[in-house]
């Protein structure tokens, strides 16, 4: 079965479905949210900046709480540092998670000039970094690169050798460069190409959508697991949908009652965590989980107007309750 499972270390990701870390989405409710609904192996957190962490500021600290529900979970750090990053490895290993990764990817003005994608065009400092922080802790440490800078000064192989070497157990491979942005496609071969240089796992990232898609970039490239980031926001049964398939041939498409149970449960989830600026994340999660909702743009319209969370639940259960009755849902969680 493809995806089946992935050791990093003492570290089994099963199946080996990936939740890629976006900032500003996978937070620990959704995180546990996408855990509950089931096929996904491996979380990770929201970028933390290590430069905040170094500083003890309260907003890296809220964004490295997890539960153990969550495990195995990986915290996703970023800089430029090596000294700093060392220490918020050290911080992350202290915190009890299971991995640690090095944002290399995030494409941000604010955030090249300190880390992210801006350290591919200094591989002397990558490398300086990459062996301070696998100096710094025991746990199994992994990076997540875009890659290269442009399409003149693609860099992937270069670096994935270069981080098997300095001690890194596991890429992950966002075949886009920085100037690209989330623009065109991901280039698979990329992917292909890293894997042929390395023996440590690849994780293939990029527009992945469907159950299909994950299987052509396995086939396309060899990766050793999928990691999918924005059409998990869109399509949390994603990773379930996964499963089922690689199991069966077929998965299937959630209904109009699946849904239902989905926005009300993140929603309760929001509620009852008492998550600050709750509403504002019902909102922007509307726009995403409502895809596929049969006349979508009124239930947009309706979380979109209400003032508050509470209003929020009731304008969800009203609308829904004119569309299917809400008892035939069929996927809970
Ligand atoms: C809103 C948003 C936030 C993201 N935040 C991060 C992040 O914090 N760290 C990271 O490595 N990548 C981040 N990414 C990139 C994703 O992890 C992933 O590499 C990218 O979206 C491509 O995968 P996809 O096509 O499955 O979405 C972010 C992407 C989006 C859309």
């Amino acid at each position: 079965m493809l995806f089946q499972s992935l050791r990093i270390r003492n570290v089994a990701i099963q199946p080996a479905h990936i939740l890629a870390p976006m900032a500003g989405i996978t937070d620990t409710v959704f995180r546990r949210f996408i855990k509950r609904l089931g096929g996904c192996g491996l979380i990770m957190t929201e970028f933390v900046s290590s430069e905040g962490m170094v500083r003890q500021n309260f907003r890296s600290q809220r964004y490295l709480y997890y539960t153990e529900e969550e495990r195995p979970i990986s915290a996703q750090i970023f800089g430029a540092d090596p000294a700093h990053l060392a220490e918020a490895a050290r911080q992350i290993e202290d915190l009890g998670f299971d991995l640690v990764d090095l944002n290399l990817g995030c494409p941000a003005k604010k955030v090249v000039k300190c880390g992210g994608s801006g350290l591919l065009r200094d591989l002397p400092l990558l490398e300086r970094i990459l062996r301070a922080i696998r100096a710094a802790v025991k746990i199994p440490f992994t990076i997540k690169f875009r890659s290269g800078w442009s399409d003149e000064e693609i860099v992937a192989v270069q670096v994935a050798r270069m981080a098997e070497d300095c001690g890194v157990e596991a890429l992950a491979v966002h075949p886009r460069t920085r100037l690209q942005g989330y623009s065109g496609r991901a280039n698979r071969e990329i992917i292909r190409q890293v894997k042929q240089a390395v023996r440590i796992p690849v994780v293939g990232n990029g527009d992945v959508l469907t159950p299909p898609d994950a299987a052509a970039l396995q086939a396309q490239t060899g990766c050793d697991a999928v990691m999918i980031g924005r059409a998990a926001a869109s399509n949390p049964w994603i990773f379930r949908q996964l499963a089922e398939f690689f199991q069966t041939g077929f998965y299937r498409e959630p209904e109009d009652a699946d849904r239902y149970d989905l926005i009300r449960t993140y929603y309760s989830m929001l509620v009852a965590e008492e998550v600050p600026g709750a509403i504002g994340k019902m909102k922007q999660f509307a726009s995403w989980f409502t895809h596929g909702v049969r006349n979508g743009t009124e239930l947009r319209r309706q979380v979109q107007t209400a003032r508050e969370a509470s209003e929020v639940l009731e304008r969800v259960d009203a609308f829904f309750a004119s569309l299917t009755p809400p008892q035939e849902a069929t996927i809970a969680i």
